[in-house]
Order: C-alpha cells, then structure tokens, then sequence
C-alpha cells in the first residue's frame, strides 16, 4: 500500500532528525550486498545534466586495515598534510560554530580541550573509520568544477539516509581528503581522481558517550529569508 503523504513526511523528517555522526560502532559485519544496496539507491540523488560524478571505493576488513595503516603511517610521522579543506581565516559566523562544535566534542569524549596528545589520537581514529566495519571512500574526477562537487554532497546525504533507513549509522569524514597522495595508490584509484572524503559505516555503538552527541542547528529564522508569500 502507498504511504499517504503524513506518512511518508514522518518517515523522511523521522530519518533527517536520527541521522548523526557516528563515531564508536559495535562490532557487527555489515553484508557486500547491503552496502551495495545502499550504494545503488543512494545513486537516485540528483546531479547536474545526470552526470552522476561520484565514485565510490567501499572497504571492510583487511582492507580499512592496509588503509589505515598507510595513512597513520604519515599522520605520526608528522609530516603536515596540505593545506586544509578550510580558509585561513575562516570567517567569524563559521570559526564560532567550529569551536562550538569542538567544545562540544571533547567534551563527549571527555578530553580536556588542553591535551592535545588525547586530541590527536581521537583524530587519528579517523582513519580506521572509528572502528566500524565499512570504510567508504569517495573521489571525483579533478576536472569538473564546484557544482560537481555538489552532486556528490547530494549522494553523500543519499547515503547516510539511505543506512539509516536500515538501522545503520555513518560518519562523513573529511579528514581522509589531505591524504589524497597516500590513498590513491594503496586503493589503486583510476588516473584524475581525486579523494573527496570518507564515510564510517556500521551499527552505531549505544553505549559510547561520544555517540551522545547532538549538534543544535539554527533555527530557519536566522538563514532563511521568504518573500512574495
Ligand atoms: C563534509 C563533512 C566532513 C566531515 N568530516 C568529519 C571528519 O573528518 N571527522 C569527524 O569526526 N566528523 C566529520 N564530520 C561530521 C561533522 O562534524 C558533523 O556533521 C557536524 O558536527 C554536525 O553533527 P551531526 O552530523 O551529528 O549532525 C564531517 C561532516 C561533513 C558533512
């Protein structure tokens, strides 16, 4: 039977509001063919003249490990990645929510903002995807331009909705993106692509605390203007 309209709203709000970053997950596979699965319907999201310009490299096991390995490798070395996927300086409104947001973060994970050794190894948990079973790395092709990139954004959220909608949860990570050099060959990626970001998947984790998270938004007031109505 079709869902009526009230219906299908508090299916799709009920995904949009459970929908968080997850970052400590159980330890429970999660099967090839549901990842495709939510591979495949994810790839309904829009994209300009339907040029579809994600590419998806999907990782479990042994995998992630060659991965993670690879790139913690460089991470302790402490060789600086290239510049970071922010600008210096990011502007006020944006460096406020930032700091909010890192406030909030160690404090869930109960780090003192001053340890700055527990700080970079929770961020070095990045790069073994938290500990979830599937490692999802996503690249696009170098040449294509901003909006591109927002037709990713679009399979991006497509995906995270598309797992939750199955008892899944995910965090997207761009954290993998300065790593670009280190991924491309240890994942064999094709010539001109370049890593976007990373997404953890897997069962969230309930009884971790830093699962707890919950990130306030602005209220619609304060970006959205109406007119004409
Ligand atoms: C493009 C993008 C990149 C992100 N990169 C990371 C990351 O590298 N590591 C991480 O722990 N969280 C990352 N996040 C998660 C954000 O911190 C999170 O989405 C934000 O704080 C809002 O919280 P919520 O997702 O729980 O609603 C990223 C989110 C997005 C959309």
């Amino acid at each position: 039977m079709t869902p009526s309209v009230a219906e299908s709203a508090a299916c799709l709000d009920g995904l949009l509001r459970s929908r968080c970053s997850v970052r400590a997950f159980r330890d429970e596979a999660v099967p090839r063919e549901t990842v495709l699965e939510i591979l495949r319907v994810a790839g309904r999201a829009p994209s300009n003249s339907n040029t579809q310009p994600w590419r998806v490299h999907a990782l479990a096991g042994e995998a992630i490990r060659e991965l993670e390995a690879a790139i913690t490798a460089v991470f302790d070395s402490g060789q600086l990645p290239p510049p970071h996927h922010f600008p210096a300086p990011l502007p006020d409104e944006y460096g406020a929510r930032q700091a909010d947001f890192a406030a909030r973060y160690y404090q869930a994970l109960g780090i003192d903002r001053t340890d700055a050794a527990a700080r970079t190894r929770q961020t070095r948990r990045n790069f073994g995807f938290f500990g979830a079973p599937v490692g999802l790395i996503f690249s696009i092709d170098a040449c294509l331009k901003p909006h591109s990139w927002l037709d990713l954004g679009l399979y991006l959220q497509s995906v995270m909705l598309a797992a939750r909608s199955r008892g899944l949860d995910t965090c997207p990570q761009v954290s993998f993106a300065p790593y670009h050099a280190v991924i491309a060959p240890v994942l064999g990626l094709p010539e001109g692509q370049v890593t976007v970001c990373g997404m953890s998947l897997g069962y969230r984790d309930e009884r971790a605390p830093v699962n707890g998270l919950q990130m306030p938004r602005r209220d619609v007031s304060e970006f959205v203007r109406t007119m004409g109505f």
